[in-house]
């Protein structure tokens, strides 16, 4: 199986890092390095880079692209929550640039057997570390009440019809397991009224987003490595994160106006109480999206967006 992933945004992100030929740079989701490539081109001959992934297949991948750049790039099989003790083993110092591309490579999407995606019909698990994660989609599917996968299909994948989802993926599990993409495609389906499955994206697309992001923990990891990784940065150097849908997006968002020192407190706290300091300034008050000519030749790219911040003096 090739690793055929176009990474997305990337002039952008060249640009957005401000990169220099001594620099430290991090890319928290290395994939099929297209991303990481293009750092250590740019930041030759003495421009450094780690780059993690924790999902081994792209660890090995990437590890192999990368090897032409010999000292000057570290490669760690790890989660980028971990991002803030591996940096100090790594013993790197203040850094000058981050770099976070969420979600899932065109990959592993691609490769039926790791269960990511409901165009092929394969056995039910998107694990991204199947090394050290136990719990697969299925065995979630199979195991959690009405009202929990409810309440995981409503949150994570905003579907307005994830109680009937629910409902329908429960009354199929009795006396039966439910072992694959396809299967489960098909409860979806029933699920969905025919008029409503008419328009808009495939039936299953959101139910599936929901369950990925269950099952690798993806939007709790992501508020404290982006909270890590500006303390990490060097004054002036920048954090850069694309998402790939609302609900990361909206974490993103919100973590930065918190970092830039904005007030959090609930609505009507008559005193602020959160006091936060300011780490960063927001460098994109709107996300950076691709462009049309982006979109046409990845269509991948289309829901893509760029948000970035940048380490202030303190
Ligand atoms: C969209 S791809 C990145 C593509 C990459 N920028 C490129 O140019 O090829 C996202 C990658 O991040 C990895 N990933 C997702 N969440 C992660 C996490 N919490 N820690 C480490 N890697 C993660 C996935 O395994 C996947 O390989």
């Amino acid at each position: 199986m090739q690793f055929n992933h176009v990474p997305v945004l990337l002039e952008e992100c060249m640009k957005m890092l401000n990169l220099k030929n001594n620099g430290i740079y991090v890319d928290c989701t290395m994939g099929g390095a297209g991303h990481s490539r293009e750092i250590l081109k740019r930041t030759s001959p003495g421009g450094k880079l780690i780059a993690l992934d924790q999902d081994e297949e792209a660890y090995l991948y990437g590890r192999e692209r990368l090897k032409e750049f010999g000292d000057r790039v570290t490669v760690v099989h790890d989660n980028f929550k971990n991002v803030k003790s591996i940096l100090e083993k790594l013993a790197t110092g203040p850094v000058d640039g981050f770099l976070l591309d969420i979600g899932v490579s065109s990959y592993q999407l691609d490769n039926p057997e790791r269960g990511f995606s409901y165009m092929e019909d394969a056995p039910l698990d998107m694990r991204m570390n199947r090394e050290q994660q136990t719990q697969t989609a299925a065995d979630l599917v199979n195991t959690k009440s009405q009202e929990e996968l409810t309440d995981i299909i409503f949150h994570f994948g905003e579907e307005r019809w994830a109680k009937r989802i629910a409902q329908f993926i429960v009354e199929y599990r009795t006396g039966k397991r439910i072992e694959t993409t396809g299967e489960l495609v098909q409860i979806i389906k029933k699920a969905i009224p025919a008029g409503a499955r008419k328009e808009g994206p495939h039936p299953a697309k959101r139910t599936f987003q929901a369950l990925r992001i269950a099952i690798n923990n993806e939007l709790e990891v992501l508020e404290s490595a982006v909270a890590d990784a500006a303390t990490f940065l060097k004054p002036g150097g920048r954090i850069c994160v694309i998402t790939f849908h609302s609900l990361e997006d909206r974490i993103i968002k919100n973590q930065f106006l918190k970092l830039s020192g904005a007030c959090t407190c609930p609505p009507g706290f008559p005193v602020c109480r959160c006091q936060n300091p300011r780490i960063v300034k927001i460098i994109t008050r709107k996300p950076v999206v691709p462009s049309a000519g982006e979109i046409l030749s990845n269509p991948r790219a289309r829901s893509a967006k760029l948000r970035v911040a940048e380490r202030v003096l303190n």
